[in-house]
């Protein structure tokens, strides 16, 4: 279990009983104190339950945790995913200088790193002179969500000249939808996938193919795959066997998480998108945060601060969900993709060592822009019984400065954070409705409707303006908020053994499917482990296919 120190709980059960509002009149410089600065990010954690001897006692958490040794040993490549003997090196690929020399089992990772980056400069250079219109990433997972969301993040910094779309979802309809309007003889597919192996990108390569050779007159299936297609990949045998030649595909490696892949060629479309200068500037925010993280003491280090208070909302207050809202819309698909490296790298409940584990690890991530949220879910996070911790996000120059807009955006979000801690208790609401002229009968009626219990936890990150720099900052933010929010729960971050099964089961369907038996054959015929609820839903779905 993990240890929390009796000095820890016995702290929490005082600080219980007070309201974060009143902490402010006890320390003046609670602003102050309980903000950070650094890689171009200001984090105001002040709106947390804590007060600086909270955080003391959190940071002797990580200390008495290992997160230093931990830190240490994943920057310096030691095999810390031991479940299926890997580095973890996402941070190899952003620190770019030659003199690093990294070199793990006899490989020079620095030279590797910036070897592929200038490959896949040259292609950028290349693709940008071409005749190409639209670029499609066929990738799922790690392979989809972060270069979607940083592409989507970085709208203002794209090629004017490209198009780029994404396709994930093995639904037909998302292949269908974006190839429809497309121009065959000017689309690029890049199939961005770790194994190789993955059943929807696969699947949705195989379609875009198909299109390329149903409307390209006269090609050959050869040229489509040597003139349209670019494969990113750790498998390039896999890739090759698809008929991707050699050198259009773009290689990375074991030690390369996918949630942690869009700096390495997974990024490549993220590199087309916005040129090199930018992608290299997304790598040095990056970077920046990951020196930061190495480096600064951990009451003043922003992922360190950011993990600990997710310990002291998750594991003290309980709290059993997480809110991301970003008052940006090009941030829009920030929330889907830290869904991905929070919840698939910390949703575990076995330790390092394989035995159970009796305290709660990743809660449930989840939100999405503001405004647009607080029409919608803020009204259980101001009134629900559940008490969710939101973290806001907010640039303070707007790539777009039209009129008012930015103000009310930055308006909204500060009200919203302030609504969440302050509420309004019953004689603020009383008082109102006396004022407005209801009698006392009535307003001691409406009043419990209308009281708002406060006292709600938030952060708010800023950062001057969404740039790549500040981007890359932020994304690594995140990534070390979840490899150390994983030391102190003490599971291993890096692997996803929990998708797997239904991958599997799926494959089994996906053949009873095709082969068209029946379902009652398969009781005792070549699938015998398909569940009778399953069959009912096989049945169901072979009457609908054979309805016309
Ligand atoms: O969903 C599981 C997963 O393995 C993710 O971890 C990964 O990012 C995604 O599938 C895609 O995998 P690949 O890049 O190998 O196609």
């Amino acid at each position: 279990m993990v240890m929390f120190s009796k000095e820890l709980l016995d702290h929490y059960k005082n600080l219980s009983k007070e309201r974060i509002s009143d902490l402010y009149t006890k320390d003046k410089n609670r602003f102050k104190n309980l903000s950070i600065k650094a890689a171009g990010l200001i984090l105001d954690f002040s709106k947390n339950l804590i007060t600086n001897e909270t955080i003391d006692l959190l940071c002797d958490l990580a200390k008495d945790s290992g997160v230093k040794e931990k830190t240490a040993a994943l920057f310096c490549g030691k095999k810390i995913n031991i479940t299926e003997n890997r580095s973890v090196l996402h941070t190899a690929l952003r620190d770019l200088n030659p003199e690093k020399n990294l070199i793990i089992d006899n490989v020079d990772i620095t030279t590797l790193v910036n070897n592929s980056l200038k490959k896949i400069g040259e292609y950028v250079e290349k693709i940008h002179a071409s005749n190409f219109t639209d670029i499609v990433n066929i990738g799922i997972g790690g392979s989809d969500l972060g270069p979607n969301m940083v592409v989507e993040a970085l709208k203002p910094y794209i090629n004017k000249n490209l198009k780029f779309h994404f396709v994930s979802n093995v639904d037909s309809t998302n292949i269908a939808e974006t190839i429809k309007n497309l121009n065959p003889k000017t689309t690029l597919f890049i199939v961005a996938s770790k194994t190789f192996t993955t059943q929807e990108t696969l699947c949705n390569a195989e379609t875009a193919r198909d299109w390329l050779f149903e409307n390209i007159p006269h090609i050959t299936k050869k040229d489509i795959t040597k003139d349209h297609f670019i494969a990113v990949t750790a498998n390039p045998e896999r890739a090759s066997q698809f008929g991707i030649l050699e050198n259009n595909i773009y290689p990375f490696w074991d030690f390369v998480g996918g949630r942690f892949s869009l700096w390495s060629a997974i990024g490549l479309v993220i590199a087309i998108a916005i040129g090199m200068d930018n992608f290299y500037e997304l790598l040095a925010g990056a970077h920046e945060m990951d020196q930061h993280f190495y480096e600064t003491p951990y009451p003043k280090n922003l992922p360190v601060i950011l993990a600990l208070l997710s310990i002291w909302n998750i594991n003290f207050l309980k709290c059993t969900s997480e809110a991301v809202i970003p008052y940006d819309q090009y941030l829009n698909l920030f929330p889907a993709y830290l869904q991905q490296l929070a919840m698939e790298s910390n949703g575990k409940s076995v330790n390092l060592d394989g035995k159970e584990i009796n305290y709660k690890t990743a809660p449930i991530t989840w939100g999405g822009v503001g405004t647009n949220g607080q029409h919608a879910y803020h009204q259980l996070l101001m009134q629900g019984t559940e008490l969710i911790p939101v973290d806001f996000i907010l640039p303070l120059t707007s790539h777009n400065p039209i009129g008012n807009h930015h103000l009310l955006l930055a308006a909204n979000c500060f009200a919203q954070s302030e609504a969440l801690m302050l509420g309004k208790s019953k004689n603020e609401v009383l008082e109102e409705l006396l004022a407005s002229g209801l009698n006392k009968e009535a307003a001691e009626k409406l009043a419990p409707h209308k009281v708002i219990a406060g006292n709600r936890p938030s952060n708010l990150i800023l950062m001057e303006k969404l740039t790549p720099r500040t981007l890359g900052a932020l994304i690594a933010l995140y990534e070390h908020k979840t490899f150390v929010l994983g030391t102190i729960w003490n599971i291993n971050s890096f692997d996803q053994w929990g998708v797997e099964l239904g991958k599997k089961i799926g494959i089994k369907i996906a053949d009873v499917l095709t082969n068209g038996q029946t379902p009652e054959g398969l009781t005792h015929g070549s699938a015998p482990t398909t569940h009778e609820s399953t069959r009912n839903l096989i049945k169901l779905y072979w009457n609908a296919q054979a309805t016309p």
